[in-house]
């Protein structure tokens, strides 16, 4: 029977990715934030138990880290809040849930990549808020997956590889900092691992009991790890290959030349934001792996194939 899946967040980087892929496993119902405000359990309540879903995709979130430090209140209500009803509604239901979390749920201590079962300790609002979200889905008993992924990045919407771009544009020089590492993810690749994670699930049997054998928490960010200051280098040296006149790029860029020279790195301390971020975020991917057999490929390859996928994609509807 085809599972009818409702999926939250269609506008962002991932859930865009997912509203393409996810029509394959089902029927998709993906209302936008007009139809379905996640400020509002009411709301959350009157959809979910309207469409009567067998599964919930939640790909929206507040992932506005350095506001949430002056907004914890409305932080609080999408990042924890929802996830709870709409985790509850999904049990009602008899219906399984998909959420994602981030590795702003630990504090940057360690020196090597997280497990699952490492403690929790997040070290700004946002974290803290995407915690108590992962909390509150696994204390209703609803069988779920939820993905922590990390430093996501598309060719849409606000993210790192956007900003370096347009920033590129207008300075000779940038300062980049070179003490925070950690894994930079292709939203398409999140998406795509999701999907076919999924579709293993599903066809299993049942949703919720073939959810109820795998249900927990798994790390699903690229492998490999980097800093912001070689992410960005990395940017400038993919976006020196790419063709102008490749939509997305021109809007990042304005159209105008890359001017940037030099790649400065600096300190965090230097480069002083609202939020605090953990030093050091890699996630082990190894549970992912052995449950599901998807591994992600490494950051610098999902980077190359977000460029050239999207510059494929942009002349063939050119031509
Ligand atoms: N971005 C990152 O670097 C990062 C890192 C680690 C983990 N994550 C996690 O990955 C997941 C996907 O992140 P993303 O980067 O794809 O997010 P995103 O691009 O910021 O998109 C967030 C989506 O949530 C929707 N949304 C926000 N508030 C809402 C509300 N009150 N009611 C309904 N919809 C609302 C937004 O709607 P509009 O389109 O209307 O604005 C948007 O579609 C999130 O769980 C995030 O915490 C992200």
């Amino acid at each position: 029977m085809k599972q009818k899946i409702l999926l939250t967040g269609k506008g962002g980087q991932v859930g865009s990715e997912l509203y393409r892929l996810l029509p394959r496993l089902g029927d998709l119902v993906a209302p936008d934030r007009r139809e379905l405000d996640l400020l509002d359990p009411d709301s959350i309540r009157r959809v979910v138990r309207n469409i009567r879903p067998q599964l919930i995709v939640n790909a929206a979130a507040y992932t506005a880290v350095d506001a949430a430090e002056g907004d914890e209140a409305n932080a609080y209500a999408v990042n924890a809040i929802a996830p709870a009803v709409l985790a509850e509604e999904a049990k009602k239901l008899g219906a399984a849930v998909v959420h994602y979390s981030t590795d702003y749920v630990f504090d940057g201590a360690k020196a090597e990549p997280y497990e699952e079962m490492d403690p929790a300790n997040p070290i700004s609002v946002y974290g803290k808020t995407k915690l108590a979200g992962e909390q509150a889905i696994r204390s209703t008993g609803v069988p779920h997956l939820i993905f922590r992924t990390a430093w996501v990045y598309a060719t849409r919407g606000r993210n790192f590889l956007l900003t370096i771009l347009r920033l590129a544009t207008e300075k000779e020089e940038l300062r980049i900092v070179r003490d925070q590492i950690g894994a930079p993810t292709w939203s398409l690749e999140i998406a795509g691992a999701t999907t076919k994670i999924l579709a293993q699930v599903i066809e299993r049997s049942s949703v919720t009991s073939a959810f109820s054998e795998v249900s927990g928490t798994y790390h699903l960010t690229a492998a490999g790890e980097t800093t912001w200051c070689d992410f960005a280098r990395a940017i400038l040296e993919e976006a020196s290959h790419t063709p102008q006149s490749i939509p997305w790029f021109d809007a990042a860029t304005g159209g105008r030349r890359l001017a940037t020279r030099h790649i400065i790195p600096i300190t965090a301390q230097e480069y002083p934001t609202a939020a605090a971020r953990p030093a050091y975020s890699v996630l082990s991917n190894s549970l992912l792996v052995q449950t599901f057999g998807v591994a992600l490929p490494d950051w610098r390859t999902q980077m190359q194939r977000c460029f050239i996928s999207e510059s494929i994609a942009a002349n063939l509807l050119a031509e």
